[in-house]
């Protein structure tokens, strides 16, 4: 059973096909980084008048060589994420619904982001390797959540960033060390010369699974101001402060709920430091996706559609976009 994903939720335009929830058969990517960059990050309505442009060709790309028979429905991102970009695809998923007569089925970002583990390309599928009761922590752009999976569909939100986002505070200690946007993959670059010896905070927060990061984004401002720190050396203790902390928090969750596996996706996920270390320090099996599958694609909507859909949780034409959604 094949599922069309469509991706619109922020500055990637994205359609995807999948076959039974796990095989991808196309993933095609339009990145909007290269027009979001000289702005120092995603300017709203310039990106849902890219997405207007680009979705078209980005799901004909997709469609190359798979006739619409074979398709079985059209899964569309609805929150969260912006406004104006999510309506683009939102709407053209009705439209490609209603005119191939397809069920429509409304995915959750985050949890489209936790499916990208269940995908792969070989034609043996990848259904056995995720175990239940796992955990997952989703590390995006706009999102640290640490959430409990008990099976598909079924979440239980144990914490989430009190302030800003693991993406985020990538992004806003870039602009403080004047590297570009994205700032993950820039301050991961950075970082590559570096020692990371310079003292910044680990907010613990100890006795929940919450997390807090702009007081170390204030701490490098602060070093920075001072004068006198290499960017790179500033970048690799940066990056080992967020890891510590994600790493640490979400062993000792893994530990406490005596879960059979820890699940990684958003994308800071797809940062090297921080697989590496969850891989030498995790006494449960750790699952991460590649770093192309990490970052926002259709894939995963698609792959989290299939399950949706054999759940029967299809939707009406009534669906709005909901940029607030969380999880649960
Ligand atoms: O999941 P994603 O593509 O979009 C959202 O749903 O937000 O995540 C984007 C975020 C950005 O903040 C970016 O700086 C961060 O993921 N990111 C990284 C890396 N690649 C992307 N952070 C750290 N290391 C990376 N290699
Ligand atoms: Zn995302």
């Amino acid at each position: 059973m094949k599922t069309l994903g469509i991706e619109t939720s922020c500055d990637e335009t994205a359609a995807g096909i999948v076959e039974d929830g796990d095989r991808i058969i196309s993933n095609v990517v339009a990145s909007q980084i290269g027009i979001h960059a000289r702005y120092g990050g995603v300017v709203p309505e310039v990106a849902s008048r890219q997405h207007l442009l680009t979705i078209i060709p980005v799901i004909n790309q997709a469609m190359t060589g798979v006739p619409w028979q074979d398709i079985s429905g059209i899964a569309v991102t609805f929150g969260p994420g912006l406004a104006g970009s999510l309506l683009i695809g939102v709407n053209v998923a009705k439209a490609i619904a209603l005119a191939k007569k397809l069920p429509l089925i409304a995915v959750n970002h985050l949890e489209a982001h936790i499916y990208a583990n269940w995908l792969n390309s070989s034609p043996a599928g990848n259904k056995d390797r995720v175990k239940f009761p796992c955990l997952c922590l989703i590390v995006s752009g706009g999102h640290s959540d640490l959430v409990m999976m008990k099976g598909h569909g079924q979440f239980e939100k144990l914490g989430r960033t009190l302030d800003d986002a693991a993406g985020e505070a990538f992004d806003k200690a870039a602009r403080i060390l004047g590297l570009g946007y994205p700032g993950g993959p820039a301050i991961e670059q950075a970082g590559r010369s570096g020692i990371p010896c310079l003292p910044l905070p680990r907010a613990w927060l100890k006795g929940s699974y919450d997390f807090s990061f702009s007081g170390l984004k204030t701490a490098l401002w602060h070093l920075v101001q001072k004068g006198e720190v290499s960017v790179a050396d500033a970048a690799a203790s940066f990056q080992l402060a967020v890891v510590d902390v994600l790493v640490t928090k979400t062993i000792e969750a893994a530990r406490q709920l005596k879960v059979e596996q820890i699940l990684l996706s958003g994308g800071v996920a797809a940062n090297e430091m921080l697989s590496q270390q969850f891989l030498a320090k995790s006494p449960v099996r750790v699952l991460i996706p590649p770093p192309h599958l990490c970052t926002d694609n259709a894939a995963m909507v698609a792959g989290c559609g299939y399950y949706h859909l054999q759940a029967g949780r299809v939707c009406g034409y009534d669906l709005d976009v909901v940029p607030s959604l969380s999880l649960e």
